[in-house]
């Protein structure tokens, strides 16, 4: 019997290991799974446990308001010694690039447990961006034992490194496993919130938006909200959504700039669900995130991303991705040119599905079966 313990602590992290916990708790003959949150998130990672049912056991409770990079880290890697001493995994599994990812590799490392890198090997190569994303992937992947790649182009970037090549599996990105097992229960039963936008909505052109990286706060928010106020105001019959991120140096900038626009829509985070449906119902979508740049190519939504560079580079080769960057004037009028010209949109709305094909927790726990 080999022990588990899967380790997350942002949304994001959550949506992209809840197939994961699942898949491992099928198999109770030859694994015992548990999990730990670190509560990084607190609301938006509680969404996310209801939704897919996961009762973790345990729960650091870690987030704070307005918390910052070094008491974080110092308080998941002290929180999770005792975890570690209790249960005594076998396989410690972490997720992407937070720094619930990054502490929890290294606690695990101290713990002597094999540390099992889900999404491993994605760069940039720019350690300020993302920041600190780039940096907490790279020293994950120190001290992994087994690296979860989600494409071949993740793959190579380990072996560029020197990792050894019978410790990388090439799986897919389990974000695609989340939303193949979500949309059906999104269909079947539309949430009251999501049928009361849905008659705000009507027929008028929907455009999303999510944004919360923390090399845009500043100046790079202020760009933002100025463009997307542009975008509004340049076509009244057009809809502006956007679940505004719960972190305060997002929501300052935004609520001040567009809460008098008349055609934006401010709300709270999402649940999971009810943002999948937003993202069908939508045109295009306009964001900074790492997961709705691998989850909208699948949808066949056009994505422009306010980022300079992307350690997801196979959607911008695929053509369903543009970086356009913080440049107000950018945003603007990249937004406009696809939103109003059919041929710029039909480029770039075909589907693709370069991040998986659904199965990657079942590659992983076949792998780890067999190691
Ligand atoms: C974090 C991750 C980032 C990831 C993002 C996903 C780090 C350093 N950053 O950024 O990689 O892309 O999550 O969303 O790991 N807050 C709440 N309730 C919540 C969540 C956040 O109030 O449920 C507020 C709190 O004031 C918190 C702040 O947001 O202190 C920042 O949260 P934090 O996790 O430090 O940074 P994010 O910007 O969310
Ligand atoms: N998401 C959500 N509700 C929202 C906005 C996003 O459930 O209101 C989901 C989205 O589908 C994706 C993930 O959250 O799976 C992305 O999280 P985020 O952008 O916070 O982090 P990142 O992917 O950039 O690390």
């Amino acid at each position: 019997m080999k022990k588990n313990l899967i380790i997350f602590g942002t949304r994001p992290e959550a949506i992209k290991m809840a197939p994961l916990v699942k898949e491992f708790q099928k198999d109770t003959k030859n694994f015992e799974t548990k999990v730990c949150v670190t509560a990084q998130h607190r609301e938006m990672l509680d969404q996310v446990l209801e939704f897919f049912e996961i009762q973790p056991d345990y729960d650091l409770d870690l987030m704070k308001p307005g918390q910052n990079l070094y008491s974080l880290t110092a308080n998941i890697i002290e929180s999770l010694q005792p975890v570690l001493e209790d249960f005594k995994p076998d396989y410690v599994y972490v997720h992407g690039d937070t720094t619930t990812t990054m502490a929890g590799s290294i606690a695990s490392f101290y713990s002597g447990a094999k540390v099992c890198h889900v999404e491993a090997g994605l760069r940039t190569h720019n350690k300020w961006a993302p920041f600190p994303e780039e940096m907490n992937r790279q020293i994950t992947g120190r001290v992994t034992d087994y690296h979860f790649a989600p494409t071949l182009t993740s793959k190579e970037n380990l072996q560029k490194e020197n990792v050894q090549e019978d410790s990388i599996l090439v799986t897919g990105n389990t974000v695609i496993d989340a939303l193949l097992q979500s949309v059906d229960k999104v269909n079947s039963s539309p949430s009251i919130l999501i049928e009361e936008l849905n008659k705000v909505i009507g027929d008028k052109e929907l455009v999303l938006v999510t944004g919360h990286r923390r090399e845009n706060h500043g100046e790079g928010f202020e760009r933002i909200c100025r463009a997307l106020k542009r975008i509004a105001e340049n076509d009244s019959n057009r809809l502006i959504i956007y679940p505004v991120h719960l972190n305060p140096k997002v929501q300052e900038p935004v609520r001040r700039v567009l809460s008098d626009v008349s055609n934006v829509i401010l709300i709270d985070p999402l649940a999971y669900q009810d943002f999948i449906w937003l993202m069908n119902r939508s045109k295009i979508i306009i964001t900074d995130s790492g997961g709705v740049q691998e989850e909208a190519p699948s949808l066949g939504k056009p994505v422009l991303v306010m980022r300079e560079t992307t350690e997801r580079p196979e959607a911008v080769e695929a053509g369903t991705v543009l970086l356009v960057g913080t440049d107000e004037d950018l945003i603007v009028n990249r937004t406009l040119e696809l939103l109003n010209k059919k041929e710029a949109f039909d480029q770039m709305s075909k589907l693709h599905n370069p991040y998986g094909d659904g199965k990657a927790c079942e590659r992983i726990v076949k792998f780890i079966k067999e190691v």
